[in-house]
């Protein structure tokens, strides 16, 4: 709900109020973002107080309450007294390095913006307010899109060079927020490649701390995905906001405490390597971000921003639909298989009920390792003689879909399109930095698209390929295109974008049907941006299930069950050396787009029969499984005795418990679990057995079996009487 008076912008969702407001000179101050209130002018808790060298702007003659390096902005500008992060920071024609932005007007949109070209989600409702900076002769557009029901408010930004003259964008965020407080946890989601997403908390203190990639990609690194909260938020209490950017290049959160003591978050694209030319006449358009603010702690949060996700981002076909159990032959073959080879691997899987087979890495071109191949994306006919078409009829006929691994972006210098056009590497002119022996092509450029897009085309248009897997390995260094002038280079990282992008796009124009995931050496590009066109993505190259207790663990912060793609793989683990029971990788692989990388020929018959019961399943309780609300019983990094979570139908009839054990210790305690999200008045059966209120389940728990041995897992599946 949108309400617009006076210079006053109230937006409501279902539990938060979102307010801010054009003051007697035009600066539009932030005065709310929280839990839904009472419809009221928020501005009356804006204290104006003389601080000394805070400066004042003109039209405020000595008047020295009001500075805006005091006062709440909404979306704050360098240059001009307010020296906290900026939103904006313009660079003008005489090289001055200030933007003052001033009220102009305001519409209300029935149903919500898009985004030409870049990720949005789709809502209810959209309000744009226009601010100017007159001498500049940029208009600058603040849009806001309600999602009333998941609680979620959308925020882009439009620049517009109204004037005659050249501007440029030195940083243009996608959302400001500032807080008249200075009492907030910062959660930032960091890791590395095999071991990401982690969560680190902390309180914020006087200065900036940020959580940021320039490496092209949102990276393994960190994630643009923040929490700030209060203190003592926990999964079930306390008030919490989460704000996230759906793009997929450098970005940059940052969150501030002030001198005096009020907290400012930025998030959007990197400024590094970022300078944007506006000539008249021009737009500029920022990606996406999008806050959720929950006043009962980080359950609720995720549960919003799941939904939001499942419901407003994922595209059709695949939002709500059921994901194949797949096997992918990539730990079981790396570059070394043959089309018997994987014919025999399908065969095998198909007998353990899994749907699609995906054949990863080493298809194409002269690729039997990484050094070569990337770029000549037709069929090695060695490998795979007749190609596509002998090859998919094959694993059709035992009942399976067929996918392919595909990386779009990158290019070996051994191949046949790299000595064809070395030219379209993103290489600065004299440098090279290789990194997993490849080079990224200039997606920038559409030429470069074009080809890559055309040879891509007649292989998914040679057969039916029902999934695609879009990887790309490598971070972007030395970036230079040749398309660009010396003083256009600014703007190539997020050209890059908007041309992945692009093709992603045409993907969906030309394969409707075709259900994409999203990969970056596991989850190095796990971003609401990519969610937009591919509706999962490999969440980690760490198949090991312990570790993945921890990465899906800080995944589900933000991100839905359903979006986050999790295997068995065999073990000794690949990545790790860890021995895991099948029953147990099983269980942590279910909670995810699930599915199997290994050579099932080479399993015992009781692994057998337990994947069997796994696949049965996981096609039994899908909906549950990725449909349900997810709860975090416990946190693996404390490693305790148990890692343990939950998923709850929406009608609360439903409930799957799992919950897996770590290094056995001798004497281990017995515990119960205290369950959640299921309704106080009901009666539940555990696993087909008994009848237990609900209220004694989350109140009193449910004693876990003892561990005898390492990595152990129990599930507990509930249903209302
Ligand atoms: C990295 C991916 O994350 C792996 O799953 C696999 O597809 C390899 N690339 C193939 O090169």
């Amino acid at each position: 709900m949108i309400h617009c008076e006076k210079g006053l912008f109230t937006l409501h969702t279902k539990h938060t109020t979102y307010q801010m407001k054009a003051d007697a000179h035009g600066v539009l101050l932030h005065t709310y973002y929280g839990p839904r209130v009472e419809d009221c002018d928020l501005s009356y808790r804006i204290r104006y107080v003389d601080r000394g060298f805070s400066p004042v702007p003109e039209e405020a003659g000595k008047d020295r309450t009001f500075s805006l390096d005091v006062l709440p902005q909404e979306y704050s500008a360098a240059g001009m007294g307010d020296f906290r992060l900026p939103a904006l920071d313009l660079e003008l024609p005489n090289g001055s390095r200030t933007a003052d932005l001033r009220f102009k007007s305001f519409r209300v949109e029935p149903g919500k913006y898009t985004l030409e070209g870049l990720p949005a989600f789709r809502g209810d409702e959209t309000l744009v307010v226009i601010l100017e900076d007159a001498a500049a002769g940029v208009e600058v557009e603040l849009y806001y899109g309600v999602l009333e029901d998941c609680d979620v408010i959308t925020r882009a930004v439009r620049l517009h060079n109204q004037g005659g003259q050249t501007v440029k964008i030195r940083q243009a965020a996608s959302l400001c927020l500032d807080f008249q407080r200075g009492d907030l946890d910062l959660i930032t989601f960091d890791g590395k490649h095999i071991q990401e997403r982690s969560p680190n908390r902390g309180p914020l203190l006087p200065g900036v701390r940020s959580a940021e990639s320039v490496r092209g990609s949102s990276s393994h690194q960190h994630n643009p995905f923040v929490i700030l909260c209060d203190h003592d938020a926990g999964e079930d209490h306390g008030l919490c906001y989460g704000a996230m950017l759906l793009y997929s290049g450098n970005f940059q959160a940052a969150a501030e405490r002030s001198q005096f003591e009020n907290i400012r978050l930025t998030l959007g694209i990197h400024p590094w390597h970022f300078c944007w030319t506006l000539a008249p006449g021009e737009h500029f358009t920022t990606p996406e971000a999008a806050l959720c603010c929950s006043k009962q702690g980080f359950s609720l949060l995720s549960h919003q921003l799941h939904r939001a996700i499942r419901e407003r981002l994922l595209r059709d076909p695949w939002a709500g639909q059921p994901r194949p159990i797949l096997i992918n032959n990539w730990e079981a073959t790396m570059f070394d298989f043959d089309a018997e080879r994987l014919v025999n691997i399908a065969k095998s899987a198909a007998s353990l009920g899994m749907e699609l087979f995906v054949m990863d890495d080493g298809w194409f071109g002269k690729r039997s390792s990484d050094l070569a191949g990337l770029g000549d994306w037709a069929v090695n006919e060695e490998k795979l003689p007749g190609g596509l078409e002998a090859l998919v009829p094959r694993i059709q006929a035992l009942g399976m879909k067929f996918g392919l691994w595909i990386e779009p972006e990158m290019v070996n210098e051994d191949s046949e399109l790299y000595r064809a056009h070395p030219d379209w590497v993103l290489q600065a002119p004299g440098r090279m930095v290789r990194s997993r022996q490849q080079l990224a092509l200039d997606f920038s450029r559409k030429e470069v698209r074009n080809h890559i897009y055309d040879a891509l085309k007649a292989v998914f248009s040679s057969a039916e390929i029902s999934y695609v897997k879009w990887d790309v390995n490598r971070s972007l260094a030395a970036v230079w295109s040749a398309a660009l002038l010396p003083d256009r280079q600014g703007e190539v990282y997020h050209r890059y974008v908007l041309g992945l992008y692009d093709m992603l796009e045409w993907m969906h124009r030309d394969f409707p049907h075709m259900l994409i995931e999203g990969c970056s050496g596991g989850g190095g590009r796990f971003d609401a941006g990519m969610l937009y066109y591919t509706p999962q993505i490999w969440c980690s190259d760490n198949t090991d299930a312990m570790d993945r207790l921890r990465i899906q663990y800080g995944t589900s912060f933000c991100y839905p069950v359903c979006t986050m793609g999790a295997h068995v793989s065999a073990v000794p683990n690949a990545q790790t050396g860890r021995s895991v029971s099948m029953q147990t990788r099983g269980v942590v692989a279910m909670h995810g787009t699930f599915g199997y990388e290994m050579d099932p020929a080479q399993i015992t018959p009781e692994e057998r029969e337990i994947i069997l019961r796994q696949t049965a399943f996981f096609k039994e309780h899908q909906a549950l499984l990725h449909q349900g609300d997810y709860y975090r019983l416990s946190d693996p990094f404390q490693n305790g005795p148990y890692t343990a979570w939950e998923l709850v139908s929406p009608d609360q009839r439903e409930a799957l418990v799992s919950v897996v054990s770590g290094p056995i210790q001798g004497g281990p305690p017995c515990r119960s679990l205290r369950l959640k999200g299921l309704n106080p008045d009901f009666y539940y059966q555990v696993n087909g057995q008994g009848r237990y209120p609900g209220s004694a389940l989350m109140e009193a728990g449910w004693p876990l079996p003892l561990p005898w041995g390492d990595y152990q897992s129990w599930q507990f599946y509930l249903t209302a009487l």
